[in-house]
């Protein structure tokens, strides 16, 4: 392959051209991205515009995940995974639930934070003084970018300035909190946190005789751990009863919670524990539009804030009462990005009857909480690949090019077996070989 200059501004069919040339695509490939552009040339052209050198769209399933009970009302999720399993765990877990009190949840902040780093020649306590005296000015001077935030409800909550870190000698940061109502807010405050640092900059500029500051990078931080939300769900421990033919509904209850305190404990666990939390969530960030990099990164910082990665849900179990609930940092909007451009964005965010940012923080966090639910209800049960490989049995019959009718025999014949991909291709095999025969 060669170095290619002025890709971008290729057409779409140059750079597939350049792309056969390069990569001697076959025609079924170029045939797949030509069928997967949408149809209406205007929708196209938006989902096209989210992104730079698009050539095709990438599908991913939409599902619904209903009888989600929060906080007293009904809902259906949207939820956008590839993985087969999700949708149907949430599922599962809301209609239990429903049954049992649902979820309950509640916004402990929602705080954003942008910093802008900078270091400064002088004396500390002398750039502490400049910026009390200038503090006032400083925010006076993106009022007009803040104007429209603050009217519905937002603007900057508070301003400090931070020293950097031991190891950063000379290096600070301004640390700027924000409220951004329905927003996620990234563009409007990365917007006054650059216009903030060029006026730092202009006011100290001016008298240098106390030290010299020069800017590095003014940008938001998406560890959010001041926008938290909590969801819990709580049933006495006879809920449980019917949960496993090899349980009494207390031996189910202490195993899930012996299965929630490893978590705890053993970063190897808690990894894969809450990565069956942001199952649940990830799906709704991307069902409306929202940035999942942002929400994994900082929860993922959220659950190392003790000094060693540990879970983000925790377990009580006492006096026949079970109690089951999350903690987690989310900066999500309802308004504004991609929720207002992305169509699919715009349905899901119908579909759950167009919440404010906050209700979808709960809204998450009771996806997050359903999914962590199935996921150790099947752990210590009947194990977890049972149900996967039952919902991944479809994916493996495509892959495995089975007919309609090889599809009906399989889907029967493992009804009651384990499977495994290789049984499923065995499986295969001898009822062609059997056709072959007759
Ligand atoms: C699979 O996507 C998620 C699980 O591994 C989560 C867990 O182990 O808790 C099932």
């Amino acid at each position: 392959m060669q170095i290619v200059n002025g890709f971008s501004k290729f057409s779409r069919s140059e750079k597939l051209n350049w792309l056969n040339r390069e990569t001697n695509l076959s025609q079924q490939t170029l045939e797949i991205l030509d069928t997967h552009l949408h149809r209406e040339e205007a929708i196209q052209e938006v989902y096209g515009d989210l992104s730079e050198n698009t050539v095709s769209n990438y599908y991913l399933p939409l599902g619904l995940a209903p009888n989600f009970l929060i906080n007293g009302d009904l809902m259906t999720l949207p939820m956008v995974i590839e993985e087969s399993s999700v949708v149907a765990a949430a599922s599962h877990s809301a209609k239990f639930w429903a049954l049992h009190g649902g979820f309950h949840t509640n916004v402990l902040g929602t705080s954003k934070v942008g910093q802008v780093h900078f270091t400064w020649s002088g004396d500390p306590e002398t750039l502490q003084a400049i910026f009390n005296q200038n503090m006032v000015l400083l925010l006076n001077s993106v009022t007009p970018m803040t104007r429209k935030m603050e009217k519905r409800g937002g603007g900057i909550t508070s301003m400090e300035i931070h020293s950097a870190h031991p190891e950063l000698p000379r290096h600070y940061h301004l640390f700027v909190r924000f409220k951004t109502a329905d927003a996620m807010g990234a563009n409007f405050i990365n917007s006054v946190l650059e216009s903030l640092a060029s006026q730092l900059s202009q006011m100290l500029e001016n008298d240098v005789s106390e030290g010299r500051l020069e800017i590095i990078m003014s940008i938001l931080s998406n560890y959010t751990p001041e926008s938290l939300v909590q969801c819990y769900v709580e049933a006495k421990t006879e809920v449980f009863r019917n949960m496993s033919p090899e349980l009494s509904a207390d031996q189910f209850a202490r195993k899930f919670q012996q299965a929630a305190d490893i978590a705890t404990h053993d970063p190897y666990r808690a990894v894969t524990h809450n990565k069956g939390i942001f199952n649940g969530m990830d799906a709704l960030i991307l069902a409306t539009g929202n940035d999942f990099r942002a929400v994994e990164a900082c929860g993922h910082a959220y659950a190392s804030r003790n000094g060693s990665y540990s879970s983000l849900s925790r377990v009580d179990v006492s006096e026949g009462s079970f109690r089951f609930s999350l903690e987690v940092p989310l900066s999500v909007g309802t308004v504004g990005g991609l929720t207002g451009v992305h169509p699919m964005a715009r349905a899901s965010l119908e579909i759950l009857g167009n919440p404010s940012a906050e209700l979808l923080m709960q809204i998450t966090a009771a996806a997050g909480l359903a999914n962590n639910f199935s996921a150790i209800r099947s752990l210590i049960t009947t194990g977890i690949q049972q149900g996967h490989m039952k919902m991944h049995l479809g994916n493996m019959l495509r892959q495995l090019k089975a007919s309609k009718e090889e599809t009906r025999r399989a889907t029967r014949y493992f009804a009651n077996r384990t499977l495994s991909y290789s049984d499923l291709s065995a499986y295969l095999d001898s009822i062609r070989n059997q056709n072959q025969q007759e």
